[in-house]
């Protein structure tokens, strides 16, 4: 039968990489504690609806990139394309408001979007992300903002900047929209057919627009910063100032404005120049008043998203190593039915106090045994035979040294091999 693939923009994390997934993933849960975060999860979809309200009609997200369909009750769902619009959901639906503010949630999850895969850029990815409820000031801008800057200098990684910008409040855009349309009515005809019709929705769009025409045409545009009422500017102002005093250092970067309609004020994004095209490895910004549009009070949002393959293909690229685990500490080779009946009692033991003991379950020979044992980084060896029954001791040898100790196997214990296996 002809072999079955996964699909295009898909890829499986095998065995060989998942640990490396789980180290960083500890690290990342450790820090958001550390900051207070707890674990959201919700829904792999949701009603279509949540999305077309909450990442906005226009975006490239909503008008091209979402998996959607029919459920056989006749609804329309969706995989979610990002985190953020079904949080926002969750918070407003589950009373989360009337819970200890500011709401601190983090999620890993997969998302889906259904793009042009290239290095980088998948259709299944995976983000970690953070949403805090009903802070608006500016010192919870900078505080969410130091969470990725944190991590990446947790793990040892340099070479990643940081780009803010404010794209202001609904009345900063506004006039800020006006200018925009007054620029790109000039080019109106050179726009690619979607932007032709952003123009009228959604000008700021077209700024964050993938076709090289667009981008060429927007290269002149007017600039947000340029349009910041007293209140936003100051609001900025302030975010980078405990910027400043947090140390940590970023760029002034009025390009920005996210590919997402819910943004207000802050915007950002860690890039790296590592990986090629797709090198932002995080976005995120505020989102005030985006709870009002599932039904729920006004409240100040802010967070940001990681994409985790770009994050570890950054990681691999600079040659960060995470201290693994051992998979296995010690790996018993029985010799005859007797031997494999005191492995298995030695193992339940072994396993109970805390130690990882494996044994072969192949019938295969002491040599066969002895290089799977090496092939899947078993610390340390023991053959057990009838002459060791009889003693009732056993021989474990340090796989990474070569040592040997004779041990009672009453005296076999899961300290005694922390010790010996170091
Ligand atoms: P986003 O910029 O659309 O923002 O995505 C966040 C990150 O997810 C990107 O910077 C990138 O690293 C990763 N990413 C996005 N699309 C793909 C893809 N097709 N393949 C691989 N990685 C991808 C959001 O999703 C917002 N919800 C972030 C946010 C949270 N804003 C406020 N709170």
């Amino acid at each position: 039968m002809a072999q079955v693939t996964a699909p295009k923009g898909t890829q499986d994390i095998l065995p060989k990489d998942s640990g490396r997934w789980q180290r960083v993933e500890a690290i990342i849960r450790e820090l958001c504690a550390q900051y207070g975060f707890k674990e959201i999860r919700t829904p792999v979809f949701e009603h279509t609806e949540v999305f077309v309200r909450g990442v906005g009609e226009t975006t490239d997200v909503v008008t091209k990139e979402m998996y959607t369909f029919e459920d056989k009750g006749g609804r329309s769902v969706t995989l979610r394309p990002e985190g953020t619009a079904g949080i926002v959901r969750a918070f407003v639906e589950n009373g989360l408001f009337n819970e200890a503010l500011p709401a601190k949630l983090y999620y890993m999850i997969q998302c889906f979007r259904y793009e042009k895969p290239q290095k980088g850029r998948l259709r299944e990815f995976h983000q970690f992300g953070i949403e805090l409820f009903g802070a608006a000031d500016p010192i919870a801008d900078a505080t969410v903002i130091s969470m990725p800057y944190r991590l990446f200098k947790r793990v040892g990684l340099g070479g990643i900047s940081l780009q803010i910008n404010s794209i202001g409040c609904r009345e900063c855009r506004a006039r800020y929209r006006e200018a925009l349309i007054a620029y790109f009515e000039k080019d109106r005809e050179r726009l690619c057919p979607t932007c032709q019709e952003r123009l009228e929705k959604n000008p700021m769009r077209i700024l964050d627009c993938k076709s090289e025409i667009c981008r060429r045409v927007a290269e002149q545009a007017p600039l947000i910063t340029d349009y910041l009422c007293p209140d936003c500017d100051a609001h900025f102002s302030a975010v980078k100032k405990y910027l400043d005093v947090m140390g940590i250092a970023y760029q002034v970067n009025p390009r920005i404005v996210r590919g997402l309609d819910y943004y207000n004020r802050t915007v950002f994004e860690f890039i790296s120049d590592q990986i090629g095209a797709q090198g932002t490895v995080c976005g995120g910004g505020r989102y005030d008043g985006m709870t009002e549009q599932f039904g729920g009070g006004p409240q100040p949002g802010i967070g940001f998203a990681m994409g985790m393959e770009r994050f570890m293909l950054v990681l691999e690229q600079a040659g960060v190593e995470l201290p693994a685990e051992r998979d296995c500490d010690l790996f018993l080779i029985p010799l005859g039915e007797r031997a494999v009946q005191e492995a298995v009692r030695l193992t339940a033991l072994l396993t109970e106090s805390g130690s990882r003991v494996q044994y072969d379950l192949m019938a295969r020979s002491v040599k066969a045994q002895m290089k799977y044992a090496d092939r899947i980084g078993a610390a340390c060896t023991a053959v057990l035979g009838d002459s060791e029954l009889e003693e009732g001791a056993v021989v474990v040898k340090n796989m990474a040294d070569g040592r040997q100790e004779k041990v009672a196997l009453d005296a076999l214990s899961s300290k005694w091999l922390e010790g010996f296996c170091k």
